[in-house]
């Protein structure tokens, strides 16, 4: 009864037409449209969300087109749907309603913020709910905010950021899914009846199971460049929960949050609770134009650099591993410049005075040289950068201590841990998390950044890594009342020390690393630059690893090492030409010892590097169209970047499997512009001959489509034949035939 009193009031409210009515909130971006229906006094209504609506189309909207359900449903007064909010009050009362008391509209250099504001009929709460239209590219983010105006405490067991309702019809839904070292993959399937979540509960690492992003086909399957598609990213750093509920309505209905289990949070008198946004991009251009959008807004907003070139780097990691010596190091150094590299990291196991890291048990939280290991210190290393010309970075993991450590000896009270519980440890049987709920902590992670940057002013780069989730759920900070708080609070903390290292240090470029992909999320890159895409660097993986992180994050974020065969992780040998074509296709970096690499190894990874500044700006600031995927399992996967004028393009293929008689497609490309001609160019040949489209000239037209077609192995020597083929092509726009 109360669901028909809600449609009723809904109803009276029908306008003249040709009018928009003035309760029809439209949120707009270039392309986009979100139209909301916001009557004083009455429950939101969710009017429209997909491409743009134009003044036409919104003036019948209203009249025409309702579909009578709620744009942000609450607990306790509509029947048995699922909710976004859920309040219980101080006397008990377990039930909110929100009505519209005003809407406001407020405009900054790069968005227009619209906010609802509602009142609770009975009770002094206050929910507002906050839209962000960006001027220049798909992307509104929304969020809400629940104000406590009474003198006593409610409690909130559910509090989701964002709520949209999604039309049946054939709706697919793709997400990522994984674990370590095979993080990132696609995960395809058509929404039926029930309740899908995909959540998170990890407490420190929130991306190697899955991912708080997912993308709505709304016309069947996916595909990469056609159909309806509506993108929503959770920007937030901690445990999530996304639900998409299919019930008896007409609506798949879609919940985006913090996760609220064993959260329950207690909002004081006068206190406000902020959820993080939701990031909601529409795109009639299929899956790869949701990513465009989503690395388009990522580049120009949100990440942190987005509109600077990265450099080429080799980390020490696989190279070396703790066996940090200056020596070795300065070795790399000189090697990765000979190739052509820009930057060289030292990864872990430089620290430790009493507890020296000599393995993964010791020396967490005591940032100090091993003057073992460095006898001349971090200088020294920066030094010899300097002289051979490149930049010096460091590994950390600022957030965790070692059981074996001062720290610990110091402040047994400052790590995560349950009273009247054991002790849980995690990596090297020693790791603790460090309890970031505590501001005291927080000074101390912030000091640790703060002393290495202040030390070391030549430092370039930070690698900051975390390894470990949370086992012990408890804070030794907060109070008994407010553990459940725990997980909320811990990652309030760890925003605050992001927050206040970059507003210190906006120059230094951050890596975010977490065990391989633990920490790939919109929640934190804005105070990084880039991620560790996953430990795993073994090239025939990555390349579904990195297909899959494309859906929502650029190449330029995207860290992606040649690495020593066999690999390290799958002991698979694959040849260099593979490994470099699939580390081309994000932000290319090296991961080995140079030192064990042949001189023609060496000689094709300077060309390799060499080739890859040529595409730099094409790869890290150019529109991504994915072409073929990995996970078709065609034997074959493409993708390739064009930029933004249309004038540069670079062309990926990769062989994915191996079979005598295989018959491939030819690859038809996009993104081009039909009229423009373009000159093809291979990158990192190893062929004997040339290939018969070298130096040709194209239209765009044929281009996607056709496509070009490309031999399926490499015309090489015999000894140096093998299963695997792979082919970078550079596209330049040219005038004339002979440009
Ligand atoms: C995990 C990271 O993902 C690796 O790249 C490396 O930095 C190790 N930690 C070091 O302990």
């Amino acid at each position: 009864m109360k669901r028909l009193y809600y449609y009723f009031i809904g109803m009276m409210c029908v306008l003249p037409i040709q009018r928009i009515s003035a309760e029809t909130v439209e949120i707009s971006t270039p392309n986009n449209t979100l139209a909301l229906f916001a009557k004083p006094g009455t429950s939101l209504e969710f009017l429209y969300y997909g491409e743009k609506l134009s003044d036409t189309d919104l003036r019948s909207f209203a009249d025409s087109q309702r579909a009578w359900i709620a744009g942000y449903p609450v607990f306790g007064m509509y029947g048995p749907q699922e909710t976004a909010l859920s309040i219980i009050q101080n006397d008990g009362n377990a039930t909110a309603e929100f009505k519209v008391q005003g809407v406001e509209k407020n405009d900054d250099d790069i968005s227009s913020i619209t906010t609802i504001t509602f009142e609770d009929s009975a009770y002094p709460v206050t929910l507002k709910l906050h839209y962000r239209a960006y001027n220049e590219v798909d992307m509104i983010e929304t969020w809400s905010e629940i104000v406590n105006n009474g003198k006593k405490p409610v409690t909130l067991t559910q509090y989701a950021s964002a709520y949209l309702p999604i039309h049946k019809g054939n709706v697919w839904l793709s997400s990522l899914y994984g674990a370590w070292g095979n993080e990132g993959q696609v995960e395809t399937e058509a929404l039926t009846f029930g309740m899908k979540e995909i959540k998170n509960k990890d407490g420190v690492r929130n991306t190697h199971f899955s991912h708080p992003e997912v993308m709505f086909s709304l016309d069947g399957k996916p595909c990469e460049n056609t159909g309806r598609v509506i993108g929503a990213a959770l920007c937030y750093t901690g445990n999530y929960s996304l639900r998409i509920d299919t019930d008896f309505s007409d609506y798949h209905h879609f919940f985006a949050g913090i996760n609220e289990d064993n959260s329950a949070y207690t909002l004081k008198g006068g206190g406000t609770f902020t959820t993080p946004p939701v990031a909601l991009t529409y795109s009639g251009e299929g899956l790869s134009g949701a990513s465009r959008n989503f690395h388009k807004w990522g580049r120009k907003y949100k990440l942190a650099h987005g509109d600077t070139e990265r450099k080429i780097l080799l980390n020490s990691w696989e190279g070396i591993h703790m066996d940090v010596n200056e020596p070795e190091l300065a070795q790399m150094m000189q090697d990765i410049a000979d190739m052509g590299g820009e930057l060289f990291v030292m990864d872990d196991g430089w620290f430790g005075e009493k507890y020296p890291r000599k393995r993964d048990d010791a020396g967490l939280g005591d940032w100090v040289v091993d003057k073992e290991k460095l006898p001349n210190g971090i200088e020294s290393l920066i030094e010899t950068a300097d002289k051979i010309g490149i930049k010096f970075g460091l590994w950390i993991e600022p957030e965790m201590a070692n059981t074996n450590s001062e720290l610990y000896d110091k402040h047994p009270d400052w790590i995560v841990k349950a009273a009247n519980r054991q002790l849980v440890t995690g990596r090297g049987g020693t790791q603790v998390v460090l309890d970031l709920c505590n501001p005291k902590v927080q000074d101390y992670v912030v000091g640790i950044v703060d002393n290495i940057i202040t030390k070391y002013p030549g430092l370039d780069y930070i690698k900051w890594d975390a390894n470990m989730n949370i086992s012990n759920y408890g804070s030794q900070h907060l109070p008994m009342s407010e553990q459940s708080h725990f997980a909320i609070e811990w990652h309030k903390g760890l925003e605050k020390i992001c927050k206040r290292i970059r507003e210190k240090y906006p120059e230094i470029t951050l890596q975010s690393c977490a065990s391989g992909g633990g920490r790939v999320n919109w929640g934190f890159m804005p105070y990084f630059d880039e991620f560790w895409t996953s430990d795993n660097t073994d090239a025939l993986q990555r390349i579904y690893m990195q297909w899959g992180t494309s859906y929502f994050f650029p190449a330029i974020a995207m860290a992606s090492h040649i690495s020593a065969t066999p690999n390290h992780q799958t002991l698979r040998t694959t040849p260099l030409k593979f490994r470099a074509d699939v580390a081309m296709a994000g932000r290319l970096g090296i991961e080995m010892q140079p030192k064990d690499m042949t001189a023609e190894e060496r000689e094709f990874c300077s060309r390799a590097l060499a080739d890859y500044k040529k595409i730099r700006p094409v790869v890290q600031f150019g529109n991504i169209y994915r072409l073929l995927s990995p996970f078709e399992h065609k034997g074959l996967a493409s993708l390739m970047y064009v930029s933004d004028e249309k004038e540069k393009a670079v062309f990926y293929w990769w062989r994915t499997e191996h079979f005598v008689n295989e018959h491939f497609p030819i690859i038809p490309m996009a993104g081009l512009d039909p009229n423009k001609n373009y000159k093809v160019t291979e990158l990192t040949r190893i062929d004997n001959v040339p290939l018969r489209v070298e130096g040709k000239v194209f239209s765009g037209k044929y281009l996607m489509t056709h496509g070009l077609d490309l031999p399926y192995g490499h015309n090489v020597d015999s000894d140096k034949r093998n299963s695997y083929a792979s082919r970078v092509l550079y596209l330049e726009q040219v005038d004339g035939y002979n440009d």
